[in-house]
């Protein structure tokens, strides 16, 4: 794992139907969900963006969102995208392989050359991290190192959130809390991944502020992982 300050500090932000759900069911974009947000919150969301250096979604969210990731609601800089694609996975005409904000997508050793020249030649950052899929804390270090980021923010999906916990990369979750219930075993909620064993394993999390935003209901929580005494890698500002 990445020394444990060479790393960006990471946010994940998702918004969330009332039964934990990211999307009306499995395959269906986000966005569909998006519209019931209330504008304050859109507002909310595109000023995280701004105050991150990256933003970073999974490469299956990009295939079915096919998401700009850009800083468009409110004055300020898009941050820059990153999205792990192990085999480079990415339609060549992504909207964010576009000119709208700088974009690194990172692969594995062993993505196809012919997909990586074709993302490439769309002239956004290629990194290669790991040797069978993307190696995650490798990335973080790398964006740290590389591209200066000290504050990336994660939306998501499911299993990059999943693999992001799993390798102790998160330190806080904002949660955009939208009043709906869509059901649904297979819908993707917040973590995918694979189920704990017991009790010792559960990640626990500190309320530290809960608001209204327009209507919808805000939760912003510091993660602490199994083991550890609520002390947190990666302070904003480092
Ligand atoms: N409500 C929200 O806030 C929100 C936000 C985002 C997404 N969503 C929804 O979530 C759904 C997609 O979620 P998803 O779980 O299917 O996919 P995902 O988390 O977006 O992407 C997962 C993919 O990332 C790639 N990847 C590469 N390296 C990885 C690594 N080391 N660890 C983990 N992933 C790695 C893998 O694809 P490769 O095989 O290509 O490497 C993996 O299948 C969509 O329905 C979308 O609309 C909702």
């Amino acid at each position: 794992m990445a020394e444990r300050k060479e790393r960006p500090h990471v946010l994940m932000m998702s918004e969330i139907t009332v039964d934990g759900k990211l999307t009306l069911k499995r395959g269906a974009s986000s966005k569909i969900l998006m519209k019931y947000m209330d504008h304050a919150t859109e507002i909310l969301l595109h000023r995280t963006r701004a105050d991150y250096d990256a933003i970073m979604v999974g490469s299956n969210t990009i295939r079915i969102d096919n998401s700009f990731l850009t800083v468009r609601l409110v004055e300020g800089k898009s941050p820059l995208r990153v999205i792990p694609s192990s085999m480079a996975d990415i339609p060549p005409d992504a909207n964010v392989l576009g000119p709208d904000a700088p974009t690194v997508v990172a692969v594995c050793g062993k993505a196809p050359q012919d997909r990586v020249r074709a993302i490439r030649e769309r002239g956004v950052h290629l990194v290669v991290a790991g040797d069978d899929h993307v190696d995650l804390p490798l990335l973080m270090q790398t964006l740290y190192r590389e591209f200066g980021v000290r504050k990336l923010m994660i939306e998501g999906g499911p299993t990059l959130n999943w693999h992001m916990l799993h390798h102790r990369l998160v330190d806080e979750i904002r949660l955009i809390h939208l009043p709906f219930i869509v059901g649904g075993a297979d819908t993707p909620s917040l973590v995918g991944g694979m189920h704990i064993e017991n009790e010792a394993e559960m990640i626990r999390l500190t309320l530290k502020n809960h608001y209204l935003c327009g209507t919808n209901l805000v939760t912003e929580y510091d993660v602490c992982y199994p083991g550890e005494g609520g002390v947190h890698a990666g302070e904003p500002g480092e």
